[in-house]
């Protein structure tokens, strides 16, 4: 293909693109999906353009019917997206001016592609953490504590090194998840603040000469700031770079929650179990059920990584203002909300669709000393010196160990030769039901503080999430 049609920098060239340059720099593939912001962002222009008298009421009124038409014809999928046009930015221009003639030709007055752009990304960053990423963690936060209401009741061992630690409540794991992403909520919330700032009306790099009214367009798209500096604000992606880190963060309590979960689907564990519709089998052993979806999720934040990665690499030793390279931080930032989206409402699912065996979560809660800490807890309860009662229940739980019991199991008269300050009620201490009817710190992972903490997140993030029906 030779080069195409003239672009509207063409005049200052002496020779038309190369084919090679023309696919090389375009966009227009990836950054059409900022078409409803672009259009948001020209129409605000042109209004306030009209609203200062640099063009006339009917100029806006037929740009305004121009982006109408074309809007249509994008949802509708009649739009012909030309690939001879550079990016999105000239692709809608170029259809505008096609429809409407001179007024369009007045829309990118005291206006660049630079500041255009910026524009357009912040919108687009505004928009996914409020249409999809914060919607999308709020749903996974409801999964979770409804499924901690449901499961009230049932114990489960808590683990550190993955060695059976105490008793908890199973609901005090869910909601451990819950915080982690409750921060995740506020660090999406604290990148919306910082992209919340309108730099229409930079200009290139230096500003205009013409009477622009700035906070007009600012106010108009719901910026909470109009940007100060020019300069900065043309190359200024800070913004990008912040959704992206709190991406891979989110990133990394999604890849931890699905790790917790394949293991506990493994049947080692055979804690929990998701249902058909989120699994997979194998080509070759029949017998497979695999947790693959989780195994995705815990995989695909490679690609938050790399987007993180990607955006740093790209703005680190950019001279000041805008480079082209910077075209190239939509990639990163498509791909991360595109990966990050389609995470939370999979994991969300399955988190609804999953059962726990309360059953079996007892057995492994009463197996494995998960009272020790309890029987020291009683001895300093009795005036034993903690390191002491530590070291005499470390001597009882090698016993028990031994003869191939529990604590529980072992008799009045072996627990006051270890310690003659143990009395007979020691056993309303012993099993996990009495050590965690006991917890009574701030916070812990009973069931009181459990209920409480149910309690206070449907206070915040509202009743149960509607569950989608297959
Ligand atoms: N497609 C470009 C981008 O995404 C738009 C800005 C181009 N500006 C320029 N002066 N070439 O960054």
């Amino acid at each position: 293909m030779g080069a195409s049609k003239d672009k509207s920098w063409q005049a200052r060239l002496s020779q038309p693109a190369h084919a090679l340059t023309e696919s090389f720099v375009e966009s227009l593939s990836f950054d059409r999906r900022l078409w409803p912001h672009d259009i948001a962002g020209s129409l605000a222009h042109a209004e306030m353009l009209a609203e200062v008298g640099l063009i006339t009421k009917a100029d806006f009124r037929a740009i305004r019917q121009g982006f109408k038409e074309i809007a249509d014809d994008i949802e509708k999928g009649t739009f012909h997206w030309d690939p001879a046009c550079e990016d999105i930015h000239m692709a809608l221009e170029a259809a505008l001016i096609a429809r409407i003639g001179e007024p369009g030709k007045r829309l990118h007055t005291a206006r660049s592609r630079n500041d255009q752009v910026a524009l357009d990304l912040r919108l687009y960053v505004r928009a996914a953490i409020d249409d999809r990423i914060v919607p999308a963690l709020r749903a996974v936060q409801k999964a979770l504590v409804e499924q901690a209401d449901r499961y009230r009741d049932a114990v489960m061992p808590s683990y550190t090194h993955l060695q059976r630690a105490q008793p908890i409540c199973l609901a005090a794991y869910l909601l451990a998840y819950v915080e982690q992403f409750e921060r995740d909520v506020d660090r999406f919330t604290d990148a919306r603040r910082r992209a919340d700032v309108c730099p229409l009306g930079s200009g290139a790099v230096a500003g205009s000469t013409l009477p622009i009214d700035r906070a007009r367009v600012a106010r108009k798209l719901g910026f909470a700031e109009v940007s100060r500096n020019s300069i900065d604000s043309t190359s200024d992606r800070d913004f990008v770079i912040d959704f992206l880190a709190a991406a891979v963060v989110c990133g990394t309590h999604l890849s931890r929650m699905a790790e917790d979960w394949i293991l506990y689907a493994s049947q080692e564990f055979g804690f929990l179990s998701v249902a058909d519709a989120f699994c997979t089998g194998s080509s070759m052993m029949p017998q497979k059920r695999n947790l693959d979806v989780m195994e995705l999720v815990r995989g695909k934040v490679g690609r938050l990584h790399a987007a993180l990665s990607g955006i740093l690499t790209l703005c680190k030793g950019l001279p000041q203002a805008y480079n082209r390279d910077l075209q190239e931080d939509k990639v990163h930032l498509f791909a991360a909300d595109d990966v990050l989206s389609a995470s939370l409402e999979i994991v969300a699912e399955v988190v609804n669709q999953t059962t726990f065996d309360r059953a079996r979560l007892e057995e492994a809660t009463g197996r494995g000393f998960l009272d020790a800490t309890v029987l020291a807890e009683y001895l300093v309860g009795r005036k034993v010196p903690f390191r002491e009662a530590h070291q005499c229940v470390g001597r009882l739980v090698a016993q028990a160990e031994r003869e191939g019991c529990e604590l529980a199991d072992l008799s009045l008269e072996v627990f006051q030769e270890a310690c003659a300050r143990i009395g007979k009620d020691v056993y309303d201490y012993l099993g996990a039901g009495n050590v965690i009817r006991r917890y009574c710190s701030a916070g812990n992972a009973g069931p009181d503080s459990s209920a409480r903490q149910i309690h206070h997140w449907r206070k915040k993030i509202g009743p149960r999430a509607s569950r989608s029906r297959r």
